[in-house]
C-alpha cells in the first residue's frame, strides 16, 4: 500500500474512531463510574477493579427516526415488569434483513452483513462502519423443537430430548453450527472489527479451548498475529488443532484457565496486546445476538426460562443484556427467566447464589465438561445482575448427569460437547425440582460441537477385527443386533 492509501485508511479509523466514541461508554458493573467507549489505551476494567459494560445510543437506520436506548430505566425490570412499547419497526427490519438469501454470489457488503447472525442486528451490537467488519459470517444455527409436544413428527427422534427433560415446548438453540463449531464467534467478530478499527497489532486470549479457535479464526481471517493461552492439559483435542491450524501462536502454561486468565491480562496491558476474552466488553455486545437469533427463530415470543451452560459466564450476561434491550425496544414482550448450570465441580456462581450472593465464591475446578471448567469466572458481577433482574437461577449437575446428557442429546442426532450437556442435565433437574413446570416454554442453549471433543462421553468403537467384505459376514455381524 503507498503512503498516500495508509494515510487515507488512518484518516478514516480515526473518523470511525471518533464517531463510535460519540455515541458508546464504558460504565463499571461494580460502582457505575463511565469511561470513554474508545480510547488509545484499551480499557477491560474501572480503576476500581470492577468489569465494564457498554453502554450505546440505539439509533433506528433512518436518518429521521432515533430511538435513545436509556440503560439505567430499566436496569431494575424483573421477569414480571412487562414495559412493552408496541414497536414493531425493529421487528419488520430485522425479518426483512433475514430474507435476504445467503447464497447470492457477488454480494455486495451490506448483503455480506445481512446475512451474518449477529450484524443482521447491528444497531444493537457496535455502531460501526461496514469498511471495518470482519465476518465469516457467523450465527443462522438451527433451533431444534424438542419437546414431547412440539416436535416435529418428522423428527420423532428428537422428541426422546423432551421426554428427558419431561418438557412439552422445548426448544434447543445449537450454537455449534457457527464456523469454528462454538457460539464464541458470535462475540468474536465484534471483538475482532474492534480489533481492527483500533488498529491493533496483535489479540490475545486465555481459554478452555473454544475462545482461541474462534480468536485464531477471526485473526487469521484479518492477518493479525494471535496469541492463545492455553491450560497445559484438559484443552479437548479438536480445539488445539483448530488453533494451531489457524495459525496462532499456542501457548500451553503451567496451571488451569484461571491462571492463564490472570497471565493474559497482564501480558495485553504490558505489551499493549489487544485482549479478546469476554472480559473486553465489545464480545458481549457480539454474543447478545445468540438470544436476539433465537427471538426472531420464535417469531420474537421470548420463553419462560432461557437455559445455558456457565462458565467464565461472559454468555449468561450477553443474553440477559439481550432480552433486557429486546424488551426495551418492543422487539419483545417479556423476560425469560435466565437459569445458568455449571458443573458440580466447577460451581463458583452456584455457590455464590445459593447464600444470596452474600460473598464471591472461588474453587479448584474439576470437570469433565473441559470448557466450562472455570473457578474464578471473569463476569461473575455483570451475571449475578442477570440472574437478579430476569428472577433466574443458578443450578449445579454433576459429571455423570451430564455425560448422560450428552449420550441423550448424541443420540437423538443432534450431538454436542460435554459443556453443551449441562443445558439438558440442568432442564430435566429443574424440573423435577419442581421450579420449571412441564408446560412451561423452555430454550436451551448448545454451545458447542460434537466434533470438539471426540473422546469424552463417546462410546467405544467395539469391534476388534474388520469383517469380510461379504453379505454373509454382514448377516453374522449385525445377527441379534437387528432382525430382518
Ligand atoms: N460452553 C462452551 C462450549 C464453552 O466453550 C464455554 C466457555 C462455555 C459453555 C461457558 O461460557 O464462559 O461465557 O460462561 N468457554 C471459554 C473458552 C471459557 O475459553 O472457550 P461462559
Amino acid at each position: 500500500m503507498g503512503e498516500n492509501a495508509i494515510d487515507q485508511e488512518l484518516h478514516h479509523s480515526n473518523d470511525a474512531l471518533e464517531q463510535l466514541a460519540t455515541v458508546t461508554r464504558l460504565r463499571c458493573v461494580e460502582c457505575a463510574s463511565l469511561y470513554p467507549g474508545v480510547s488509545e489505551q484499551p480499557r477491560y476494567r474501572c480503576d476500581c477493579g470492577g468489569v465494564l459494560d457498554v453502554e450505546a445510543e440505539v439509533r433506528y437506520p433512518s436518518p429521521h427516526e432515533t430511538v435513545i436506548q436509556n440503560e439505567t430505566r430499566d436496569s431494575t425490570t424483573s421477569a414480571n415488569d412487562v414495559s412493552f412499547i408496541a414497536d414493531t419497526r425493529w421487528q419488520r427490519l430485522f425479518d426483512e434483513r433475514a430474507s435476504q438469501s445467503l447464497v447470492q454470489p457477488n454480494r455486495g457488503e451490506e448483503q455480506l452483513l445481512d446475512s451474518s447472525g449477529v450484524w443482521r442486528y447491528r444497531e444493537l451490537i457496535l455502531p460501526v462502519p461496514e469498511y471495518y467488519i470482519v465476518t465469516r459470517p457467523e450465527g443462522n444455527t438451527g433451533l431444534y423443537s424438542v419437546g414431547r409436544e412440539n416436535c416435529d413428527k418428522h423428527h420423532n427422534g428428537h422428541s426422546s430430548l423432551g421426554h428427558y427433560a419431561e418438557l412439552d415446548t422445548f426448544y434447543l438453540k445449537h450454537e455449534g453450527e457457527n464456523p469454528t463449531g462454538s457460539f464464541k464467534d458470535r462475540g468474536m467478530t465484534v471483538g475482532v472489527t474492534m480489533a481492527n478499527l483500533l488498529g491493533a497489532r496483535a489479540v490475545a486470549c486465555a481459554s478452555t479451548g473454544n475462545t482461541s479457535a474462534s480468536l485464531a479464526s477471526y485473526a487469521a481471517q484479518l492477518g493479525l498475529p494471535c496469541i492463545v493461552f492455553l491450560p497445559a492439559t484438559n484443552v479437548a483435542a479438536g480445539k488445539l488443532a483448530q488453533s494451531l491450524a489457524y495459525g496462532a501462536i499456542t501457548v500451553r502454561i503451567d496451571g488451569d484457565f484461571d491462571d492463564a486468565m490472570r497471565l493474559v491480562e497482564q501480558v495485553c496491558n504490558e505489551l499493549g496486546i489487544y485482549l479478546l476474552n469476554s472480559l473486553n466488553p465489545f464480545r458481549i455486545e457480539g454474543q447478545k445476538a445468540i438470544a436476539l437469533e433465537l427471538l426472531q427463530q420464535l417469531d420474537w415470543e421470548a420463553p419462560d426460562w432461557l437455559i445455558l451452560p456457565a462458565g467464565n459466564l461472559g454468555n449468561t450476561s450477553a443474553i440477559g443484556k439481550a432480552f433486557r434491550q429486546a424488551l426495551q425496544l418492543g422487539l419483545t414482550h417479556r423476560m425469560p427467566r435466565i437459569a445458568s448450570i455449571q458443573a458440580a465441580g466447577a460451581n463458583p456462581f452456584y455457590r455464590s447464589y445459593r447464600h444470596g450472593f452474600r460473598h464471591r465464591e472461588q474453587v479448584y475446578a474439576q470437570t469433565v465438561a473441559t470448557a466450562i471448567k472455570i473457578g474464578d469466572p471473569v463476569s461473575y458481577a455483570r451475571a449475578r445482575q442477570v440472574i437478579e433482574q430476569t428472577n433466574g437461577v443458578v443450578e449445579e449437575v454433576t459429571d455423570e448427569e451430564i455425560l448422560e446428557a450428552k449420550a441423550v442429546i448424541d443420540r437423538a442426532g443432534i450431538g454436542c460437547e460435554p459443556a453443551s450437556a449441562a443445558t439438558l442435565a440442568g432442564a430435566r433437574k429443574l424440573v423435577q425440582k419442581g421450579i420449571i413446570k412441564h408446560n412451561d416454554m423452555v430454550a436451551g442453549i448448545l454451545t458447542g460441537n460434537l466434533l470438539k471433543d471426540t473422546h469424552t462421553g463417546i462410546p467405544e468403537f467395539k469391534q476388534d477385527t474388520a469383517i469380510g467384505a461379504n453379505i454373509e459376514s454382514v448377516r453374522t455381524y449385525l445377527a441379534g443386533t437387528l432382525s430382518f
